[in-house]
């Protein structure tokens, strides 16, 4: 028996996943897997070159038993921007839309009931697979789709968190790959945030990388803040284009904020009210303190126990209309 409300952000093992094959210049057709693994020649390019990338969506159970997945047109799209950056082929949207609905079908006793806060974590993966020892793109990929059921990836769900200013290392180059989801950007920032993480940091905040003048975003999820009715969210070419921040600018202008999403400077972290981490993983997470080890300066916001109105409003509208507990004005979900 799974205990669904205790769910850590973690990978369990669910009875399918789905793949499908590129190969001849050509999609071939999805295929329901039960093996765990992937049988891998040891030249595929994804292993030395690092031709891979990833995404991440999410699937609802409402209090009508339908299963919701959250806008994955969008995680389609970035994807697409991401295979086409490492020069990998693009999916079509048939091949991902059955890879998809395919794989939560065959998964269904795995999404979490109504009302344990938990949810479905879909992990697309596209990897080139062929031998390749000059630097060359791979001629033959592989998609696959797994997913596990999840609770919130932050420990203290959506109670607010610690944050540190990290000044030694990037995240991402300014031209470099910061704007995709590959896998290159995680590993470098792993040591990073065991660092952080031992100091009682729940994640790192990257600065721009060209200027360490502005805010760029936490390690796995993007920030904002808010300030005189205002949600302010970086604007950056080495930002991750979160989806679920695009979500949030929609939703605070329907409560009648307005919206920026501009360069912002690292000293304005003074004058906002609240602050958050927002991601598919993070949903949105809220910070407490934002801590800068260069000139010792703790911005705070609240308490550890209290997330800000406006943070709660958000995430309360926005978990909403995924559990499918109010009419779907913005046309995000697609019912299973
Ligand atoms: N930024 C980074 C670096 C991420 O890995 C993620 C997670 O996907 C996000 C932001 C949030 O993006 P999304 O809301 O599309 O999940
Ligand atoms: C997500 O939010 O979907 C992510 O991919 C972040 C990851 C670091 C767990």
């Amino acid at each position: 028996m799974i205990d669904w409300a205790q769910l850590p952000f973690a990978y369990k093992q669910t009875n399918k996943n789905t793949r499908c094959v590129f190969r001849n210049n050509e999609w071939e057709d999805v295929q329901i897997c039960t093996d765990e693994t992937i049988n891998l020649h040891m030249a595929a390019s994804c292993l030395h070159y690092g031709q891979e990338c990833f995404e991440g969506l999410k699937a609802f159970r409402g209090k009508d038993s339908k299963i919701r997945i959250f806008r994955w047109q969008e995680n389609l799209k970035r994807m697409n921007r991401s295979a086409k950056r490492l020069s990998m082929p693009e999916i079509p949207t048939h091949v991902f839309e059955k890879a998809l609905i395919t794989l939560v079908k065959e998964n269904q006793e795995f999404v979490p009931p109504y009302g344990t806060g938990a949810s479905l974590y879909v992990r697309p993966l596209l990897i080139g697979t062929s031998a390749q020892l000059g630097l060359n793109p791979a001629d033959e990929y592989l998609l696959v789709l797994f997913c596990s059921p999840v609770g919130p990836y932050f420990k203290t769900g959506v109670k607010p968190v610690k944050v540190i200013i990290e000044r030694d290392t990037d995240r991402a180059a300014p031209l470099g790959t910061g704007n995709v989801k590959v896998g290159g950007n995680y590993a470098p920032a792993l040591a990073t945030t065991q660092k952080i993480q031992e100091l009682g940091y729940s994640s790192a905040l990257y600065l721009d990388p060209k200027e360490k003048k502005y805010l760029d975003e936490c390690g796995p999820a993007n920030f904002f803040g808010i300030i005189q009715n205002t949600y302010v969210t970086p604007e950056s070419a080495s930002i991750l284009n979160s989806i679920t921040n695009m979500s949030l600018q929609d939703i605070a202008i329907q409560l009648g904020m307005k919206v920026e999403k501009r360069k912002v400077l690292l000293e304005e972290l003074a004058h906002f009210e609240e602050t958050a981490q927002c991601g598919t993983a993070a949903v949105i997470t809220p910070i407490y303190e934002i801590y800068d080890p260069l000139t010792n300066i703790r911005y705070t916001y609240g308490n550890s126990e209290k997330t800000g109105d406006v943070c709660m409003k958000l995430y309360t509208t926005l978990v909403r209309i995924q559990y499918g507990d109010v009419p779907d004005t913005f046309g995000w979900n697609t019912i299973v």
